[in-house]
């Protein structure tokens, strides 16, 4: 079976999920090639839940975010065939343009990295967040403002009442994002998918960034994907990680064991390249040596193959079986073959004080 392919679940099982991807291949036709931007991810996400993906820039989490939202392009980007995004139960799929705008609208929402770029420019924020409250919401007029104000309050916005009447560039970059978030909880999303929300944002206000997605996620019990580079944000908000290399999904667990138990050689050079607390050094940070592979010509075997330590000669041959370890974690790599040497994570700790 495909690395990352794996099936988990039959469209009958998908019914009980909110979201239930499966098998998704997508590619983007260019003029050096086919671009295989995702291929083969497939993951639920459970109603209330939040999922964190994870990987270095271009492994295809944005792409699998516009394939959720129904916002892959013909004739440039393709959903393969055989790909499938059950919502409750419903493969989105095969939605024509009337239905993909309905579920857009009234179920799930997206916050990107770039708010500046997202808002429009010519109208109060206010108004962009009473337009999804009148329109999702059904309120009137008095009672969106009065509730526009109240969100701008609870994703901390100082001022608010003073707040709604202004344009986006009198926002800061921290402030914006905020509003964002205020307007995406405004069209009261089921499905809440964060795409780099605090990548452009300095640690501290990242980190009041995250709370805030997290509170109103408990509070208004919305499933979320949070997509980042950056593992080191993701532990306190996402029960559920999925990592993500060179279109697939090469690790999937519960954050403990993403994080306490990794298996899979390239999770653990992403956890080698979070900034620790302790560190003294933090400019001696490792990123990860090499690149990822052209996905326009991907190889055959395992995708980590000409960054990895461990790579052996089947590794380059054959894609590996995605190996389990219970309780939802798996990990797609031939370490686990019975036939393999015997390798741990290493403790990169104890190696750099060598
Ligand atoms: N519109 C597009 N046209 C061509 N290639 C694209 C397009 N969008 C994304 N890609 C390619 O698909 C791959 C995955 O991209 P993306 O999902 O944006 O990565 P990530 O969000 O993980 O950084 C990359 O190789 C990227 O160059
Ligand atoms: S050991 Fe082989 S299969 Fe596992 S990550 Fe390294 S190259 Fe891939
Ligand atoms: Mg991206």
């Amino acid at each position: 079976m495909e690395a990352g392919s794996k099936n988990t679940g039959s469209a009958g099982g998908a019914e009980k999920k909110l979201l239930s991807v499966q098998n998704l291949r997508v590619s983007y036709h260019t003029y050096a090639g086919e671009v295989q931007s995702v291929r083969g991810v497939s993951f639920d996400l459970e109603e209330g839940s939040a999922l964190a993906i994870v990987g270095e820039s271009g492994c295809g989490k944005s792409v699998t975010a516009r394939s959720i939202m129904g916002l892959i392009k013909p004739p440039a980007g393709e959903i393969k065939p055989g790909s499938r995004i059950f919502y409750r139960g419903e493969d989105i799929v095969q939605y024509d343009r009337k239905k993909l705008e309905q579920y857009r609208g009234g179920e799930c929402a997206i916050v990107f990295q770039d708010a500046l770029a997202a808002l429009n420019p010519t109208m109060r924020v206010g108004k962009q967040i009473m337009e999804n409250l009148i329109a999702h919401r059904h309120m009137g007029k008095q009672e969106a403002l009065r509730e526009a104000v109240e969100m701008l309050r609870r994703v901390g916005i100082p001022e608010p009442e003073k707040r709604v009447r202004q344009y986006p560039h009198q926002f800061s970059g921290g402030m914006r994002q905020r509003v964002m978030i205020a307007i995406a909880f405004a069209c009261d999303p089921k499905l809440l998918i964060c795409d780099e929300p605090t990548t452009a944002l300095d640690v501290t206000i990242q980190g009041q960034i995250l709370d805030i997605i997290k509170d109103l996620q408990k509070k208004h019990r919305t499933s979320v994907i949070l997509i980042t580079h950056d593992l080191g944000v993701v532990a306190n908000i996402a029960r559920e990680i999925a990592v993500m290399y060179a279109g697939m999904i090469v690790e999937r667990g519960s954050s403990e064991d993403i994080f306490y138990r990794p298996r899979h050689p390239y999770t653990w050079a992403l956890i080698r390249s979070v900034p620790r607390l302790d560190d003294e050094n933090k400019a001696e940070l490792e990123s990860i040596p090499g690149t990822p592979p052209d996905l326009i010509d991907p190889p055959k075997g395992c995708p980590f193959c000409t960054r990895c330590r461990y790579c052996m000669d089947i590794c380059r041959e054959e894609m590996p079986e995605n190996a389990d370890f219970g309780a939802g974690h798996t990990a797609s790599c031939w370490l686990h073959h019975p036939l393999a040497p015997k390798v741990e994570m290493p403790d990169y700790e104890k190696e750099d004080r060598q």
